[in-house]
């Protein structure tokens, strides 16, 4: 697959995401947002993600597994709780593991082929953690108020580099079998925003 297929790829990858992700009226996708009948119970302000499940209209209320009504919604937000702690703690398993993965990829990138299946299998293990912590922030219950933040705030900064990090990350992934040296770019670019989206919940 030649190169320009490449940055194709992650190009529509990252725009994917940041649509996602982004939030607060920062993006085109801003305009789906539509005022809820039941504004005490829901944010009109929440994730496109967590809209798909949460929202008035999502899969969950529509199925009838999350009836809109407060008891319900007192659940969800327990449950949001927890989820964004094990999201944290799965953020930090991660980390660990891309520090690993990046020490034993710049070996085998070097030449060192006998690290060749440590680092594939250690490559699955930190993506499925990756991705398993992302789905549980981006797929979470919304919070029951959201407010428009202007300007900057660190939980922006992080989801902004979430975007980044995500693209990143599947395109770590894709281009494993085909560019090492693009894949030594992409997994340093992700380990970078990574790294950068914890360390900016820290101001
Ligand atoms: C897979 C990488 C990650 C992605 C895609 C991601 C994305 C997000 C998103 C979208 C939210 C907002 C959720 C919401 O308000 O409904 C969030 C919240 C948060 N994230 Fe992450 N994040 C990632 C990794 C991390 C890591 C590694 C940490 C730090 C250990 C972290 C700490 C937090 C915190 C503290 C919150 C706020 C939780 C709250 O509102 O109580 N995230 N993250
Ligand atoms: C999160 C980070 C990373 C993940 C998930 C990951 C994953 C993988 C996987 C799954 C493969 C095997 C592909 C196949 O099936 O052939 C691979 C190969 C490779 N990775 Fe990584 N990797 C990561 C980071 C790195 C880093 C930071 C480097 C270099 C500094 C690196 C260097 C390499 C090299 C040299 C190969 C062998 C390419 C070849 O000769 O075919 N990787 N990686």
């Amino acid at each position: 697959m030649n190169r320009f297929k490449h940055i194709f790829v992650v190009g529509v990858v990252s725009l994917i995401t940041h649509s996602a992700i982004a939030q607060e009226g920062e993006d085109l996708f801003a305009v789906l947002e539509t005022t809820t009948e039941a504004p005490e119970l829901l944010s009109d302000q929440m994730l496109i993600t967590q809209k798909l499940l949460w929202g008035e209209r999502g899969l969950l209320r529509v199925a009838g597994i999350a009836k809109l009504n407060k008891d319900q919604r007192e659940w969800e937000l327990k449950l949001r709780r927890k989820l964004l702690v094990a999201h944290q703690v799965i953020g930090y398993v991660t980390l660990a593991g891309m520090i690993a993965q990046g020490i034993i990829g710049s070996q085998l990138y070097n030449g060192n082929y006998r690290l060749y299946e440590t680092h594939e299998n250690l490559g699955k293990a930190v993506t499925a953690s990756y991705f398993t912590g992302a789905g549980l922030s981006l797929f979470s219950p919304p919070p029951l108020i959201n407010k428009k933040v202007k300007g900057w705030s660190s939980m922006k900064a992080h989801k902004v580099l979430a975007t980044v990090h995500l693209s990143a990350m599947i395109a770590t992934n894709v281009l494993a079998e085909e560019d090492k040296k693009l894949h030594r770019a992409a997994a340093y670019t992700a380990f970078g925003s990574y790294a950068a989206a914890m360390i900016v919940l820290k101001f």
